[in-house]
C-alpha cells in the first residue's frame, strides 16, 4: 500500500486466520487503512478475532503497538530536564496507589505524567475519585500539562483524545465482540497510551486475584512479560510487580473515601498494606528513573502530603475544603466471634459500584459519596454482632442491591487465613 496499491485487508484477515504472522508493513498499512475507515470495522471486527485465536508474536505485538501510538500523537518530555516515570496498575478494589505514588515519587524530581481513566464496572477510576476534591479538573492542554510537570513534578490528567485514538476505537470494538481478553490486545492497547503519553520509564502493577482482571498468576505473568517487551521495544524502560487482589486494598472503597484513606497515607498513617505497598512501588520507580530516595520517609515527614496539596491546588482544587460526607446508610454484621478468613475483593467493588461509586455505562455520573468501608479484614478478630462493612453513599435505595453482592463475600472462622504476601513476584527489574 505503501507503494500506491490498494490494502489487501481479506489477505491480512486470511492470514492471521490461517495462524501467520503478518510483517511490520501489513500491520502498519492495516491500522493506516482502519483510522481512514478503508479497513471496514466488520472487517477489524474478524480479524480482532482471529488475533483472539492464533494470538501474536511478540514482534506482531510490539508493530501493532507502534501502529496504534502512530494513529496520534507521543507527548516528547526529553526538555523537562527531570527523569520522567510512571506507573500503570490493572485495576482492583481499594486501589488507590496512584493518589499517594505519583506525589510521593514526584517528591524527589521525577516527572510523573500519569493519564488516567475512569472507572468502569467494579474497579474505581483514579479520575473519578480525584472529582470528589472540590474543584478539582482533570483536562489539561499538552502545553499546560508540561508547564504542570516541569513545576510541579506530577500530574495526574485525563488522556487526551489525541493519544492513540486507534485504541479508543479498537477498545470499543472488542467489547462487543468478545475479543477483550486477549494478552496481545490488552498489552498492546495498555502500551499504546503508556508509550504516547511520552514517559522514559514505567511500573506495572498487575493485580492478580478475585476483585482483578486477571484472576490466573500464569496469565498474569504472561501479561507482565508482554508488556515489558513492547515497553522495551520502544524504549521505554518497563518493569513489573505482581501484587494481590483477592481482598481490598486498605479500608476504604469507593470515591471520597479513598481520597480520605490516600490523605491519611500521605500523611503518615492509614492502613499498613497500603502504606508498605505505595512505598515499595514508589521505590520501584525511583530505581527505574534512576533516582535515589527513601518513600517511606517522604510519607512521615509530610513532604508527599505537600506534593499532593500543591498538584490539587494547579488542578483548580482546593485541599483545605472538606471532601463531601459519605453518609452510613447500612452495615454487615459478624454473623459470629472468630477471625476474618476471607473477605473477597470483587464482591466488595460490586457492592461500591451498586452504592454509585462506578458506572454501568461510559459517560454516567458517579457518586462521590458512595462507597464501602471495611471495618474487619482478613485476619483481624470479631465477635457476633460487630460490622465487618460500612455501606455509605447518598441514595438509601441502592442499598439492598449493594448488601445482596456481599451475600457469601465474608468467611469467618476459627484460625488466622495463612499469611499471603502483597507483591508475588518482580518482573524485569
Ligand atoms: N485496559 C486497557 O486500557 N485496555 C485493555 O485492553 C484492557 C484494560
Amino acid at each position: 500500500m505503501s507503494d500506491g496499491t490498494r490494502f489487501d485487508g481479506v489477505g491480512v484477515i486470511r492470514t492471521k486466520r490461517e495462524g501467520g504472522a503478518l510483517t511490520p508493513e501489513q500491520i502498519r498499512d492495516l491500522m493506516r487503512a482502519y483510522m481512514s475507515r478503508e479497513f471496514a470495522e466488520e472487517q477489524m471486527s474478524a480479524l480482532l478475532m482471529a488475533i483472539f485465536w492464533r494470538g501474536m508474536t511478540s514482534a506482531e505485538t510490539a508493530e501493532w503497538t507502534g501502529a496504534m501510538i502512530a494513529s496520534g500523537r507521543r507527548a516528547d518530555l526529553s526538555g523537562l530536564g527531570r527523569p520522567s516515570v510512571d506507573k500503570h496498575s490493572t485495576g482492583g478494589v481499594g486501589d488507590k496507589l496512584s493518589l499517594i505514588i505519583v506525589p510521593l515519587v514526584a517528591v524527589f524530581g521525577a516527572a510523573v505524567p500519569q493519564m488516567s481513566g475512569r472507572g468502569l464496572g467494579h474497579t474505581g477510576g483514579t479520575l473519578d475519585k480525584l472529582e470528589s476534591i472540590p474543584g478539582w479538573r482533570p483536562d489539561l492542554d499538552p502545553a499546560a500539562l508540561l508547564r504542570m510537570l516541569d513545576k510541579v513534578g506530577g500530574v495526574i490528567t485525563a488522556a487526551g483524545d489525541e493519544m492513540a485514538p486507534a485504541d479508543r476505537r479498537l477498545y470499543a470494538l472488542r467489547d462487543i465482540t468478545a475479543t477483550v481478553e486477549s494478552i496481545p490486545l490488552i498489552a498492546s492497547s495498555i502500551m499504546s497510551k503508556k508509550v504516547a503519553e511520552g514517559t522514559q520509564s514505567l511500573l506495572l502493577d498487575i493485580k492478580v486475584g478475585s476483585g482483578a482482571f486477571m484472576t490466573d498468576i500464569e496469565q498474569a505473568r504472561l501479561l507482565g512479560s508482554t508488556m515489558i517487551e513492547i515497553g522495551q521495544a520502544h524504549g521505554v524502560r518497563t518493569a513489573a510487580m505482581l501484587t494481590a487482589m483477592d481482598t481490598p486494598l486498605g479500608r476504604a472503597v469507593g470515591n471520597a473515601v479513598e481520597v480520605a484513606e490516600a490523605l491519611d497515607v500521605l500523611g503518615g498513617g492509614g492502613p499498613d498494606d497500603v502504606r508498605d505497598l505505595s512505598a515499595a512501588e514508589a521505590e520501584a520507580m525511583l530505581q527505574l528513573a534512576g533516582i535515589d530516595g527513601d518513600p517511606g520517609q517522604a510519607l512521615a515527614d509530610g513532604r508527599a502530603l505537600d506534593k499532593f496539596r500543591e498538584m490539587i491546588r494547579a488542578q483548580g482544587g482546593d485541599p483545605d475544603q472538606p471532601l463531601p460526607d459519605s453518609p452510613l446508610l447500612g452495615v454487615v454484621l459478624a454473623p459470629r466471634d472468630g477471625i476474618v478468613c476471607r473477605l473477597d475483593a470483587y464482591a466488595v467493588g460490586m457492592a461500591s459500584w451498586r452504592l454509585g461509586a462506578g458506572r454501568s455505562r461510559p459517560g454516567e455520573a458517579v457518586s462521590a459519596a458512595a462507597g464501602v468501608i471495611c471495618r474487619a479484614k482478613p485476619g483481624e478478630p470479631v465477635v457476633k454482632g460487630q460490622p465487618i462493612v460500612e455501606l455509605r453513599g447518598d441514595d438509601r435505595g441502592r442499598v439492598d442491591t449493594a448488601r445482596a453482592e456481599l451475600a457469601g463475600a465474608i468467611d469467618i472462622g476459627d484460625e488466622p487465613p495463612p499469611a499471603s504476601p502483597l507483591i508475588l513476584q518482580r518482573i524485569g527489574f
